[in-house]
């Protein structure tokens, strides 16, 4: 029987790999994607979504808005007159409603696929080699192998967790993401190796619901990727008013087990200066970044270059080293976030139709779901010192909004930086309340080429969170009117 051939073959169901199929599909080409994870399906069948939508951004989201409630019933409602007796959490009920959620959202994206004529292929993908115009890629899933023709072959594989030599993960007691995001019940102490976003925001999680957090990072600067107002205004927020321990320029020596009562007791030991210290836990996360999914994929067979991180090696435009193949999303290189590989798989679809599709590198928006989250779009002031540019900024704290205190939610604030000379907008840092939903307008701007001076003339529901962003506009040119 010969090969099914498609236009479009995917390998990957993540936000990358599915967008690029249903995009493909959109524009009138026969597209397939081969996804091999059933994930926590209870069928056992193959669930698309990839990373993100089972033990990703959507999971993770699902418990911080749970936590973020307990932590706002137990320690906000008072302010408001509101009392409540014997406050209590389920944590059974708080992981089941985050598993619907994701079953619901992966399944609609299988629906999604039947909707745009795009065949899923359930198994393992791996180029096998080329024959006329077509790259051959066999698919190995529970009942046996195909192999399938594509004249293009878009690699969308994401990544999985980096874990540390001599730290095996068993997602029960050492966990990486996966175990993270299902613990059954409120670890009294938890460790975390990684002050990353991961880190961050499960420790955040854990900490709300009751458990004492403490974080050991490798590096001596805190947040070293936000702007420095920012990362110094969450230090503050997470390790004073919040009370997660952070330690930091740590280096990690060791990790042992024992038993304790009932349980597992882990030893962390660490060094951080001359001075050797062990933290005890009951579970332990560990969150060190993610690496590319390369293995099995077959890429030595068709000579597909990698880079010397490990990354599919591509250009502005996805293409990798051989006509025809193209790569996206947390498998090449740049920021792994959902909605920069969904936007490169776009832009890729579009290029194989012949469309001009594009992706801004430079505009795309980074949001931790701490709390207040930390969003923030283009340059921060340490990189544009570094790289000589004269800029202007203005900073406007939620401290002098009225919606704000309506909320009464307060800390952080607006930072908006542009060009010395010209006011184009270079960069936008929010912390606060709501900074996921606050960054668009900066990301708009960025987009259109705004200068401050255009953010500052744009008309701002009254009373908003997002005239702080007007405010902090007008404050580059010194002239903010409520501060
Ligand atoms: P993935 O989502 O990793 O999907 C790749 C898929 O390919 C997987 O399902 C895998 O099973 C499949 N696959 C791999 N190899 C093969 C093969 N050979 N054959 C068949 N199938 C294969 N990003 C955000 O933007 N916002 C967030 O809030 C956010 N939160 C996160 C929270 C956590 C805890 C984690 C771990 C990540 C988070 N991310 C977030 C990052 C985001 O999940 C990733 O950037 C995104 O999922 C990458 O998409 P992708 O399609 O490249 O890869
Ligand atoms: P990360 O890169 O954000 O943070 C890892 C942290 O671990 C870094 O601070 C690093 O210095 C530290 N580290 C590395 N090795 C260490 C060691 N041996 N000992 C102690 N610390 C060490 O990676 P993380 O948190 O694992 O997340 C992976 C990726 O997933 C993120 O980079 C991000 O792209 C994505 N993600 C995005 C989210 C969002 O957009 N809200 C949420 C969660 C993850």
């Amino acid at each position: 029987m010969a090969n099914r051939q498609f236009d479009v073959v995917v390998i990957g169901g993540g936000p990358g790999g599915y967008i690029a199929a249903i995009r493909a599909a959109q524009l009138g080409l026969t597209a397939a994607c081969i996804e091999k994870e059933s994930y926590a399906d209870p069928k056992g069948e193959v669930r698309l979504g990839g990373t993100c939508l089972n033990v990703g951004c959507i999971p993770s989201k699902a418990l911080l808005q749970s936590s973020e409630l307990y932590d706002q019933a137990g320690h906000s409602f008072v302010m408001h007159g509101i009392g409540l007796d014997n406050l209590k959490i389920d944590v059974a009920t708080m992981v089941r409603r985050k598993d619907n959620i994701v079953t619901q959202l992966t399944g609609g994206i299988k629906g999604l696929f039947k909707k745009n004529k795009v065949t899923l292929l359930s198994g393992h993908g791996r180029f096998v080699g080329r024959e006329d115009e077509f790259w051959q890629v066999e698919v190995v899933g529970e009942n046996g192998g195909e192999v399938v023709n594509a004249k293009n072959v878009i690699v969308a594989t994401g990544s999985r967790p980096r874990h540390l030599d001599g730290i095996p993960v068993d997602n029960k007691v050492v966990c990486d993401n996966v175990g993270a995001l299902a613990f059954d019940a409120v670890p009294k102490r938890l460790g975390v190796i990684g002050a990353g976003v991961i880190g961050l925001e499960l420790g955040s999680v854990w900490k709300r619901l009751g458990a004492d957090v403490t974080i050991l990072e490798a590096l001596p600067d805190f947040l070293a990727a936000a702007d420095p107002a920012v990362a110094k205004e969450a230090w503050k927020t997470f390790t004073q008013k919040q009370g997660l321990k952070i330690h930091l320029d740590v280096k990690i020596n060791k990790v042992t087990q024992g038993k304790k009562g009932q349980g597992t007791q882990i030893s962390v030991e660490y060094e951080v200066g001359d001075e050797t210290k062990t933290l005890e836990c009951d579970k332990l996360i560990v969150s060190v970044g993610r690496i590319p999914n390369t293995d099995g994929l077959g890429a030595d067979n068709v000579g597909l270059a990698l880079d010397d991180r490990g990354h599919i090696a591509v250009d502005d435009h996805c293409q990798t080293s051989q006509p025809g193949i193209w790569a996206v999303g947390d498998v090449v290189r740049g920021p792994m976030l959902a909605h920069k590989g969904m936007e490169e798989g776009v832009m890729v679809a579009e290029r194989i139709v012949g469309q001009a599709g594009h992706v801004n590198y430079d505009v795309i928006p980074w949001v931790m779901y701490t709390h207040p989250e930390i969003a923030w779009v283009g340059k921060t002031e340490t990189q544009l010192k570094s790289e000589g540019i004269e800029f202007r900024a203005g900073q406007i704290p939620f401290a002098a909004n009225g919606r704000a205190l309506g909320q009464g939610d307060t800390t952080g604030f607006v930072k908006v930086i542009a060009d010395a000379k010209s006011d184009r907008v270079l960069g936008v840092h929010i912390i606060g309340n709501n900074a996921s939903e606050l960054i668009v307008e900066a990301v708009v701007a960025m987009e259109f080429g705004a200068s401050s001076e255009d953010i500052a003339r744009i008309c701002h529901a009254h009373p908003t969170l997002s005239e702080v962003m007007h405010e902090a506009a007008l404050a580059v040119d010194k002239r903010p009117l409520h501060f």
